[in-house]
């Protein structure tokens, strides 16, 4: 099988009558996306329908893959034929061709979601392509094909949407449900295990948007789905529901064991000379003495990433301690706060304390990453303590920990989001 990977003579694949698999594979890719690690390739999934009223293609591939995307669609028709290109999502891995497809179809209507609108210009330098958008409750007839369109954004990207064609029971989600996993047989009861594929996919990029994918569900709850084609990895047919069921469950997720329905604050802290962790002590206890708070204290230090995410994930509220070495934040609370573009931040709430021998410029500059990331930070004085606190910066810090307790509780303040 393996001496196959780069052939280019290959056959489009009828995934369901009339709907044809003329994506791309992927087998050497070993990262993507900088952040990804794809250990077994990956494919650039696309499709094309035909009609006897024409034909409509559904997304593209990677750029340097296109040569054999337009083979593809020469065994299945001319380009004259094509009446529709419908682009679910415009990142690169699935636009790269679209701009040649528009060239060389230049008669057929590209439908994109409202959102895509600025993209598609940006990726085609072209101001006067034919298109339309589209969004859930508009439709497109063509001969016995009725596509209906989805509006389900940010997953991952704000403009992406889905489409589902009636009669064939078929949805077309985009990136979602996707695995970076390539095996040519296609179909997920034809291929090998890539469950770890599938988790590993969802973790890196559904994850952050746990809250538009269930609002996505909700949608293709609604449809009765024999067969879900997405945009990577295995095509769903044996058992599609089990596949929204699982993003069901890991998106309602939450990893607490407990906290009766009281605001969850997390703390953490980094220490060079036990001063700072005094104070992330003394705030401790002082969002403790508030009602309706649980509040945790974790050293960074010791802290394995994997928990630090899911700890991030459940906490309502986060503050992190730092000192101030060689005027930054130590490595670790760097690695922290990079851990957050895995997670949904939307409404959390986050400030920063720290000791310091010089200037104490870790403080601020936590803050800053922390409204980058569209944290809440509450306009409370951060507190900032020259090397040992005294009792009363640590009544400070008390006081710190229980006003931002409070705010975490709803107390009404004027917040500043950048
Ligand atoms: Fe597969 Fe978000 O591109």
């Amino acid at each position: 099988m393996q001496n196959s990977m780069n052939k280019t003579n290959e056959e489009p694949i009828e995934i369901a009558p009339n709907i044809f698999f003329i994506g791309v594979f992927d087998p050497n890719i070993r990262t993507f996306d900088i952040i990804m690690k794809t250990a077994n390739g990956s494919s650039y999934n696309a499709y094309l329908i035909k009609t006897n009223e024409g034909v409509v293609i559904l997304d593209g591939v990677k750029l340097e893959f296109q040569d054999i995307f337009f083979q593809k669609v020469e065994k299945l028709c001319t380009y004259n034929e094509i009446k529709y290109v419908i682009s679910h999502h415009l990142e690169p891995d699935h636009a790269g061709s679209i701009p040649e497809l528009i060239k060389r179809a230049p008669q057929a209507k590209v439908l994109i979601s409202p959102q895509a609108t600025a993209m598609l210009k940006a990726i085609t330098h072209n101001e006067n392509i034919d298109f339309e958008t589209v969004w859930t409750n508009k439709s497109l007839k063509m001969g016995d094909k009725t596509i209906k369109f989805l509006t389900t954004p940010y997953l991952h990207w704000p403009e992406t949407m889905s489409s589902y064609v009636q009669e064939n029971k078929l949805l077309f989600s985009g990136d979602v449900f996707g695995s970076h996993y390539h095996d040519r047989r296609l179909f997920n009861d034809l291929v090998g295990d890539f469950h770890y594929s599938f988790k590993y996919y969802y973790d890196h990029i559904m994850r952050p948007f746990k809250s538009y994918v269930l609002n996505a569900i909700t949608l293709y709850d609604k449809l009765e789905i024999d067969l879900i084609a997405t945009l990577h990895g295995p095509i769903l047919r044996d058992n599609p529901k089990k596949y929204i069921d699982y993003y069901r469950k890991w998106s309602q997720n939450s990893y607490k064991l407990s906290s009766n329905g009281k605001k969850t604050l997390s703390i953490f802290y980094l220490t060079s000379y036990k001063n700072t962790q005094d104070m992330a002590e003394a705030i401790y206890e002082g969002a403790e003495s508030v009602d309706g708070i649980i509040a945790n204290v974790y050293d960074l230090a010791s802290i394995e990433e994997s928990n630090m995410i899911n700890i991030l994930e459940d906490s309502d509220g986060i503050l992190i301690g730092s000192p101030t070495i060689n005027a930054d934040a130590p490595k670790p609370v760097w690695e922290l706060l990079s851990c957050m573009m895995l997670l949904e931040k939307k409404g959390k709430l986050g400030s920063a304390f720290g000791s310091y021998g010089w200037s104490g410029e870790a403080v601020d500059m936590i803050i800053h990453r922390l409204k980058s990331l569209n944290f809440r930070v509450p306009p409370i004085e951060n507190i900032k303590i020259k090397l040992i606190p005294t009792e009363e910066e640590l009544q400070d810090c008390y006081d710190f920990g229980v006003e931002f307790s409070h705010i975490l509780n709803g107390k009404i303040i004027e917040m500043t989001m950048n």
